[in-house]
């Protein structure tokens, strides 16, 4: 499949990649009321399975459900809608992208009666950030993370992502990879599309979910598959802290687990041969692609 598929499932049905358009007055377009989800597709023993499809539509729900926008589908019609777009584009291992959004073509913040259009689309994505085997250069944001008081962390809403954008923007002008944001108390919350951890004498830690980050579902499968071995410590981490880490790692379906080799100038020893970063990583690949048994509602077969 190229990067533009040839089907987008949009509002219920599939319509051709060309003919799938909305207007410029669109109200999501203005003020960026959406929400969405970043899904994956890996190829198993078994075939194609989509990785913890079930929590994604279940975080979908909640982020609607957060700004209150009526979905017209149920969570079960979404769950087989994503897998039958990604059947009917023969699309493989692949990036999922549900998106519900406010179609209203009036001006005016407050939409009188909420018009939500929902789309599914797929699309090719390999290696998302840093270097194939190396990792990524990470700088720290001058722009702190939206606060949970202003804007949920915990909802997918497409207009917070302009503050990911600044900051990655910010982090790749100066020649880095990525960017990490820090909360508005000076506190490591998490990169612009990635949860964090970090390593320090062997321990895992990663921020807790008081931060105002998102509940990631890659952050939640490290946790589960460190549960017995070496159990990820949640709590608040300080910049110092960050800073003495022996290594760090990112964690999101995009960037999948990606060892941070440099944060600000701060070298770490993430991506060198027997870290925990890279150990992670390796059990992080053996459970998308069913190499290891794992909870079996985590794989969905498409
Ligand atoms: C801001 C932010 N944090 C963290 C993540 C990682 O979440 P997940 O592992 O569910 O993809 C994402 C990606 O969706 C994100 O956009």
């Amino acid at each position: 499949m190229a990067s533009e598929p040839e089907f987008i499932w949009f509002d219920g049905k599939f319509v051709k990649f060309d003919e799938a358009k909305v207007s410029l007055m669109t109200h999501a377009l203005h003020y960026g009321t959406g929400i969405f989800e970043g899904i994956r597709a890996y190829n198993t023993g078994n075939g194609l399975s989509v990785f913890r499809l079930a929590d994604h539509v279940r975080r979908f729900f909640q982020s609607a459900r957060i700004y209150r926008m009526e979905l017209k589908y149920t969570e079960k019609e979404i769950t087989e809608s994503i897998l039958e777009t990604v059947r009917k584009n023969n699309a493989g291992e692949c990036y999922i992208r549900p998106l519900a959004f406010y179609a209203n073509t009036a001006l005016g913040i407050h939409p009188r009666e909420p018009k939500i259009s929902v789309a599914i689309i797929t699309t090719k994505l390999n290696l998302y950030l840093g270097k194939e085997g190396g990792g990524a250069r990470v700088k720290i944001s001058p722009w702190r993370k939206i606060d949970n008081s202003s804007i949920p962390s915990m909802a997918k809403g497409t207009g917070q992502y302009l503050s990911s954008y600044l900051s990655s923007h910010d982090a790749k002008m100066d020649g880095y990879d990525e960017a990490l944001l820090l909360d508005k108390s000076g506190f490591v919350a998490e990169g612009p599309g990635e949860n964090v951890f970090t390593v320090k004498d062997g321990r895992i830690y990663t921020p807790s979910l008081e931060s105002p980050i998102l509940a990631g579902i890659t952050r939640d499968t490290v946790i589960k598959l460190m549960e017995k071995t070496n159990p990820v410590i949640e709590k608040r981490i300080g910049l110092s802290e960050l800073l003495t880490s022996d290594e760090a790692f990112f964690a999101g379906t995009a960037a999948e687990i990606t060892p941070i080799t440099e944060i600000s100038g701060y070298r770490l020893s993430s991506a060198e041969k027997g870290s925990v970063s890279l150990k992670i990583r390796e059990e992080y690949f053996n459970t998308v692609r069913g190499k290891k048994p794992v909870d079996k509602d985590w794989l969905a077969y498409v």
